[in-house]
């Protein structure tokens, strides 16, 4: 195992899932977003959890996710929640994935390809009540819906939209845009009605409907400023290196590439086995912090493709060997402390975690507490 890992804590995901689960209610199932390996904690783990703690569907982003739950059996109906493109489709079909469709041409091929091979596909109408990125005009739901119904091979399953500004403050933007999607589902026949991510699963009772579409919340980040503050969400994933080396310094030397970085006094400077190539953005040189033994240090100089220097200051109170916390829990920086100095949002600093750094998994009650090399 490398000394750079991510740490997977599956029973705080399940806490978080319990409080989505808790908040929609019983009668509102859940289609949790596994999308870009499950927002960077593992696609495969994060997808059985969830379904171990009653996740009903599941959101991909791309067939080949969709492919890889189906190769990694994971037993429940997994929904893509983009559009297919016409090179994808045939792998769809085949993956057994239901799919978003905003027009009657996309339609058509997938109900032809499903039919090619005995197949049938089940849709959902997606609607675009103002996010501006995929699905129908509202006023063409209806029409779309009736049309996509008489295809043979494909089945209306959900009608679906999703919410630009479900976050703010004024959720004035996003009742709007529930408004205009119910007046769509009303010309449509019955199908599963979801709109709500995080943020208005947890913000705006009535946009739960049929079904809610977490994600972020689920892997503990807040996905609104404005959430209550009694919603408790933990993070589940904490990202470790360790030291490789360590040594003293005179004042004024340079360090790391363009020599950015130049000691004030005599100081000792870690070196730690992690850099941009991890997805630990070079954006956060000279502004990022770690914990090592409950203490906050400073990431100084360039960030590297593989490597990076924490000054430790005038005394050696840390040793090579010594575990180091880049994203964890206080005294360690959070994803969204991170995402601060990167001026970005925790979705991309989990997701950008690379392909690289191996996660590993806690709390998993199937295989015992002991951390599991995942895959
Ligand atoms: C269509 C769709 N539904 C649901 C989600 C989950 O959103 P969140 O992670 O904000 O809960 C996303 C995420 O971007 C999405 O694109």
């Amino acid at each position: 195992m490398r000394a750079t890992h991510a740490t997977v804590d599956l029973a705080r995901l399940r806490s978080n899932l319990g409080v989505l689960a808790g908040a929609a209610g019983p009668e509102v199932p859940l289609c949790l977003a596994v999308k870009a390996n499950a927002y960077g904690h593992g696609i495969t783990a994060g997808a059985r959890a969830a379904v171990d703690a009653g996740v009903s569907m599941l959101g991909v982003a791309t067939v080949d996710e969709a492919v890889s739950l189906r190769d990694a059996a994971v037993a429940a109906p997994v929904l893509l929640l983009g559009l297919p493109s016409a090179d994808d489709i045939g792998e769809l079909v085949a993956s057994g994935a239901q799919t978003m469709v905003a027009d009657l041409a996309l339609a058509r091929e997938l109900s032809a390809a499903a039919g090619a091979v005995d197949a049938r596909v089940a849709v959902h109408i997606k609607v675009d009540t103002g996010m501006g990125r995929i699905g129908c005009p509202p006023e063409r739901a209806g029409e779309l819906w009736a049309a996509v119904a008489e295809l043979p091979h494909l089945d209306v399953a959900g009608i679906a939209t999703h919410f630009a500004r479900a976050d703010e403050e004024q959720l004035d933007y996003t009742r709007g845009q529930l408004a205009r999607f119910l007046a769509a589902c009303d010309d449509c026949g019955t199908a599963v009605r979801h709109a709500a991510n995080s943020a208005a699963l947890l913000r705006l009772p009535e946009s739960r409907l049929d079904m809610a579409r977490p994600g972020i919340a689920a892997y503990g980040i807040r996905p609104s400023r404005y959430l209550p503050a009694e919603t408790e969400l933990l993070p589940a994933l904490r990202w470790t290196t360790r030291i490789v080396q360590m040594k003293q310094v005179a004042a004024g030397t340079g360090f790391s590439y363009g020599h950015r970085y130049h000691t004030r006094a005599t100081t000792w400077i870690a070196t730690l086995p992690v850099g941009y190539g991890d997805g630990y953005r070079r954006g956060l040189s000279d502004r990022a912090q770690v914990a090592i033994g409950g203490r906050r240090y400073p990431v100084v100089g360039t960030i590297c493709m593989d490597q990076c220097l924490v000054d430790i200051g005038p005394r050696p109170t840390a040793a090579v060997g010594d575990e180091v916390t880049l994203i964890g829990d206080p005294p360690a920086p959070s994803a969204e402390e991170l995402a601060a100095w990167l001026e970005t949002i925790p979705y991309e600093v989990l997701t950008g975690i690379a392909a690289r750094v191996p996660r590993r998994y806690e709390g998993d009650h199937l295989r015992g507490s002991d951390p599991v090399d995942g895959p």
